[in-house]
């Protein structure tokens, strides 16, 4: 894939798949939409997104509120076309699904947005779906895989042979071995690229505060040194082909630069935009190579 710039817009705020050109206009080189699941659902009840404006920081627990893979994809037939980046469709399970029965939710979450994605990732790493992340266990996330790029095979000659990259998006709360466990099967199974990271449960940058205790994800500032070291300890581990994709934490060029210093091919930016608008993105296209 060629990708306009090295900075994309990270999943979730762009949930529904409504607003991709509007993205674009800021500068994204790519915007990955979703995470959508197979069937409709509500997430979780309000409240649920909370801004640690000291820290630079949102906690979120919004659970997957989407509308579904057949309404995503009305979305983006209704949409503009004129959106010239690359376009990521994240896939998860429905809170409803039971983790025995998750691979299938991502099988037909890949089936279903085929044709509509440049690529797809498996978003394995939000902590606001219960047993999610328990699919980074590396004997399920190999299993996962397999499936996925057997689906792949299986889809890819109702689309005109469109080969779509499969990639992986994980937890910054991984343990050393766990990372080398799944750098192993990522490098096996050869999928196309890997996210670092999702949002974190630690809440140990920000100790203290009044909201550090709400439950879900935690994302923006404190979560950059820990997402870039988890991206450098899997660049040491990876296969050299396998590019990966820095998310968590990029709040300045500076941010961006540590992440492509560390092995990013590619970053992304959510919590950065909130705090600092569109210039943000500006400014990361623009760092030299
Ligand atoms: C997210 N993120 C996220 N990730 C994902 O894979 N699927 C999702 O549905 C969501 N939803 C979501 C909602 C909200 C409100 C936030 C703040 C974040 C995680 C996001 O894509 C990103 O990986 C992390 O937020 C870390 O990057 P930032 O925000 O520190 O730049």
């Amino acid at each position: 894939l060629q990708f306009p710039n090295r900075v994309g817009l990270a999943a979730g705020l762009d949930k529904a798949g409504t607003a991709v050109h509007a993205f674009g206009e800021i500068g994204f080189g790519h915007v990955e939409i979703g995470t959508v699941t197979p069937r409709p659902q509500p997430g979780n009840d309000k409240p649920r997104l909370f801004r640690l404006k000291e820290h630079q920081a949102i906690i979120n627990r919004m659970g997957f509120n989407n509308p579904g893979i057949e309404g995503l994809l009305d979305n983006l037939a209704r949409s503009r076309k004129d959106f010239r980046g690359i376009l990521g469709i994240n896939i998860g399970k429905n809170a409803a699904t039971p983790n025995e029965e998750a691979i299938r939710d991502y099988l037909l979450g890949l089936e279903g947005v085929y044709g509509a994605a440049d690529y797809v990732t498996a978003n394995l790493s939000s902590p606001n779906t219960k047993g999610l992340r328990d699919l980074q266990n590396a004997a399920t996330c190999r299993e996962l895989i397999l499936r996925l790029q057997e689906k792949r095979e299986e889809v890819k000659g109702d689309h005109g042979g469109k080969q779509v990259p499969l990639v992986i998006k994980i937890a910054p709360d991984l343990s050393d071995e766990s990372i080398a466990d799944l750098a192993k099967v990522f490098s096996e199974t050869r999928i196309d690229g890997v996210i670092t990271t999702n949002t974190t449960i630690s809440r140990e940058a920000v100790s203290g505060h009044r909201l550090a205790s709400e439950a879900g994800g935690l994302s923006g500032a404190p979560l950059t040194t820990r997402s870039t070291a988890v991206l450098a300890r899997l660049r040491g581990e990876l296969d050299k082909n396998i590019p990966i994709i820095g998310s968590g934490g990029v709040m300045c060029a500076a941010d961006a630069r540590a992440k492509f210093d560390a092995g990013a091919d590619l970053v992304q930016v959510y919590t950065g935009l909130i705090y600092r608008g569109p210039r943000l993105v500006r400014e990361i296209a623009a760092l030299a190579k």
